[in-house]
């Protein structure tokens, strides 16, 4: 379901800050907006609460970051940042940016680039030394204005 914003909060410019997710955010169409990505079927509240304790375990290492419009109270931009850490490069960590999304009704307003500037800025914030992502030849364009650089190929096997 598209969330389209209210005429007021796009002439007021509003800020729409950018928040860590929380567990009432299923509540606001969450799940709803990942479908905008990719297959995303219905979860029920059970198994999302047991998902997002698993991922606070976490703590800082796996950060999932949401835009709410305060207008319909709909989540409207979300993405999450996994830090992984290595052995390579003096023990280094990498930060691996997954699930970048903004409501088909919220696009064309910097919200994604305000999601990916709040991933980047945690993964630096972790000591990350670089940052990586896959995405679809059709949002290159849009990863290059938010500071990325193509580089090698995705490779990929799908196990079920
Ligand atoms: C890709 C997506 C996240 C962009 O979000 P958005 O909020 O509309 O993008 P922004 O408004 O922040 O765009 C920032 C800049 O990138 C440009 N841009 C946005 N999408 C672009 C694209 N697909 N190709 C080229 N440039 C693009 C914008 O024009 C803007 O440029 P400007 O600074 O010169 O004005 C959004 O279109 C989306 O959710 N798409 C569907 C899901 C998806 O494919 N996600 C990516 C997973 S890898």
């Amino acid at each position: 379901m598209e969330t389209k914003l209210a005429p007021a909060a796009e002439e007021a410019g509003e800020c729409f800050p950018v928040r860590r997710l929380q567990i009432t955010d299923k509540s606001k169409g969450f799940i709803d907006l990942l479908g905008q990505l990719t297959v995303c079927d219905p979860i029920s509240d059970e198994q999302f609460l047991a998902r997002f304790q698993d991922l606070k375990s976490n703590g800082d290492d796996h950060v999932i970051c949401v835009i709410e419009d305060d207008h319909s109270g709909r989540i409207i931009a979300t993405g999450s940042v996994f830090v992984e850490k290595k052995f390579i490069r003096n023990c280094g960590k990498v930060g691996h940016i997954e699930d970048v999304v903004v409501d088909s009704g919220a696009r064309g307003k910097h919200l994604g680039q305000k999601i990916v500037r709040f991933l980047l800025d945690h993964a630096r914030s972790m000591g990350c030394y670089k940052v990586i992502l896959d995405c679809d030849v059709e949002n290159k364009g849009f990863y290059e204005k938010c500071g990325f650089k193509e580089k090698s190929v995705q490779m990929a096997m799908y196990l079920d």
